[in-house]
């Protein structure tokens, strides 16, 4: 989703190096045009280019020197990606240029208020540089207060002002923005990612507070116009690898270090493990009710089955789209886990909100720690992956599961009374993610990148694996895929079995094996091409994905492992970075 930086610089500074350098780390979120605005000659000059930032940056043949500018990767929402619907935008005097985060629910009933007004794109956010410039009050900022508290919706705004060349505006609600304070500058971005090698204190704003920024200081209000004090926060990973190493690909890198974050996981949890969750308080949890989107909703599906075999508290995993508008019963006496690999998805935040209105117990599992979902949340629990930048979700999927594993052993044994020695099985998966070896998938990601569609499929956790399979594959290699239950096969998909089409069949229970198996024999007696995931022995008329036996449930982790790479491998074969799949976002910041 969009990303915003901004800068002010006690030197002059080559503007667009500066600006397309942070920019450039915000390049994982996903977007489909770019721009920068800063002030030179008493000007304010924008330059916006549809399509990369490495696009961006070869259309500006010139170096601009400037102490200020700000810049943006917009995902289009409002119009579609050009260079003039592409940010920032400015008003009509020339005096405010702005970049926004959000959208703008009320931006049509706003250009109504505003006459005479020519507008150059088609955005919801292009109303907010020209309502700066009509806006009449005693200072800037409480111009930029005004209009902010006329928009409906969601923003992280940064404004600048023609006749203040060493200042930035900056506003949030439900859209992440940080300002780090430096010797030499002020960067405002996104993300603390950009903060990286820069400083290591940051300022985050609540929703509906607001920054003035300048290099001697940084001024707080909230949405009154009244200042307020803030405590500056220190950055807690500035383990941040931003580079790819040997890699080719971010996805390729993530996959590879699964490993190394079950041992981070392992490291994080050795001691005083989930304190807080005692026998107690479990005792009064009627249900327990998991929330997330894509990939998280996917890991919190196989969450609900972790509680519901080792605890008996009936467990059920929403997506959080689906259930901000259902009439779902929201009772003090559930325990409602949100799951969110960036903390900032605008819908599980929605759900959040929703639940904390009506009381229940709010646990976060999330990777990153400083996000708005770690903060609202009553207990928050790391995933410990290090940052993720590929848009497709891998190692945060497998630490997501390794947490909602250990948390789910822990019920169990504060409700029985036992001493479970969980964390053998989870060292148990870190040595087999580290013998896992993948060239066997070589060759099946060649046979399905040439087939029209693919399905996996599988009984209860297998099938929730199927999801997520299916899901990464058509991410990054935009094969028609699906995920059918085995069972169901007969009530409907066989119909689109001939020998196009390719099931993968996932098959870790051997208490099911031979069933789901019977399901592989009437795909193969259609013609369709049949791939076995299993750690089990089956019949060696199909292709085989081997799968490490460790005796747990902590096996989902490995088939996901190895169904990642496949996604991965048939994206190659097919020419497409897996890195940026068209039209995805890795955080989607609006509804
Ligand atoms: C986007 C990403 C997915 C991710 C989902 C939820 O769709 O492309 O990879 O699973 O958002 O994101 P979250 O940060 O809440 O886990």
């Amino acid at each position: 989703m969009c990303g915003i930086v901004g800068i002010i610089s006690k030197e002059e500074v080559n503007i667009k190096d500066s600006l397309l350098g942070l920019l450039k780390r915000l390049e994982y979120r996903g977007y489909d045009s770019a721009g920068i605005g800063f002030i030179n000659n008493n000007k304010i000059q924008l330059i916006k280019k549809k399509g990369s930032i490495d696009d961006l940056a070869c259309s500006i043949k010139n170096n601009y020197f400037s102490h200020i500018g700000l810049a943006h990767t917009r995902w289009a929402t409002h119009g579609k990606p050009s260079s003039n619907n592409a940010h920032p935008f400015i008003s009509q005097n020339k005096k405010w240029a702005i970049v926004h985060n959000g959208i703008v629910e009320n931006y049509l009933e706003l250009k109504k208020e505003l006459k005479n007004t020519r507008y150059l794109s088609q955005t919801d956010s292009e109303v907010i540089a020209h309502l700066l410039e009509k806006q009449k009050a005693s200072s800037d900022i409480e111009k930029v207060i005004n209009v902010c508290n006329k928009l409906k919706g969601s923003f992280a705004l940064l404004g600048m002002l023609v006749d203040k060349p060493n200042t930035l505006f900056i506003a949030k609600r439900k859209s992440p923005i940080y300002i780090m304070e430096g010797n030499l500058e002020v960067i405002v971005a996104s993300d603390t990612i950009c903060f990286e090698g820069k400083g290591s204190k940051y300022y985050t704003l609540n929703d509906d507070e607001f920054c003035v920024a300048s290099l001697d200081k940084l001024t707080f209000y909230d949405k009154a116009g009244h200042q307020i004090s803030k405590h500056a926060q220190v950055l807690d990973n500035l383990s941040y690898s931003l580079s790819k190493n040997e890699y080719k690909h971010y996805m390729l890198k993530e996959i590879m270090e699964e490993s190394d974050v079950v041992s981070n996981i392992i490291k994080e949890y050795s001691k005083n493990r989930f304190t807080e969750f005692n026998k107690k308080f479990l005792e009064k949890v009627d249900n327990i009710v998991i929330i997330g989107c894509g990939t998280a909703y996917h890991a919190g599906l196989i969450g609900a089955r972790f509680f519901e075999k080792h605890v008996n508290i009936d467990s059920t995993c929403e997506i959080a789209s689906e259930f901000r508008y259902s009439d779902k019963k929201i009772k003090p006496s559930n325990l409602y886990i949100f799951i969110s690999q960036s903390g900032e998805t605008a819908d599980t935040l929605a759900c959040l909100e929703l639940v904390k209105r009506f009381g229940g117990l709010c646990v976060g599992i999330t990777n990153v720690m400083h996000s708005t979902l770690a903060k609202n949340v009553d207990i928050c629990l790391n995933v410990c992956a290090g940052i993720e930048v590929a848009v497709a979700s891998t190692k945060a999927y497998i630490a997501q599961l390794v947490v909602l594993y250990m948390l789910s052993r822990h019920f169990e044994g504060q409700l029985r009374n036992l001493q479970i020695d969980y964390m053998k099985d989870v060292e148990k998966l870190r040595l087999s993610l580290q013998k896992t070896t993948f060239t066997d998938i070589d060759e099946i990601a060649s046979l399905i990148s040439k087939k029209q569609s693919v399905t996996f499929i599988g009984r209860d956790i297998d099938y929730s694996s199927s999801l997520e399979a299916s899901l990464k594959l058509k991410e990054v290699s935009y094969i028609s895929s699906f995920a059918c239950p085995s069972g169901e096969l007969k009530h409907g998909y066989l119909a689109q079995v001939d020998s196009n089409v390719c099931v993968i069949v996932l098959a870790t229970n051997q208490k099911l094996l031979d069933k789901t198996l019977n399901n592989a024999s009437e795909v193969e007696a259609r013609g369709g091409k049949v791939v076995i995931c299993s750690p089990f022995k089956t019949q060696d008329k199909f292709i085989k994905i081997e799968i490490q036996d460790i005796d747990s449930d902590l096996i989902c982790c490995l088939v996901a492992s190895k169904l990642q790479y496949l996604a991965y491998k048939t994206s190659i074969i097919k020419n497409i970075n897996p890195d940026k799949p068209r039209n995805l976002a890795k955080s989607v910041t609006v509804e």
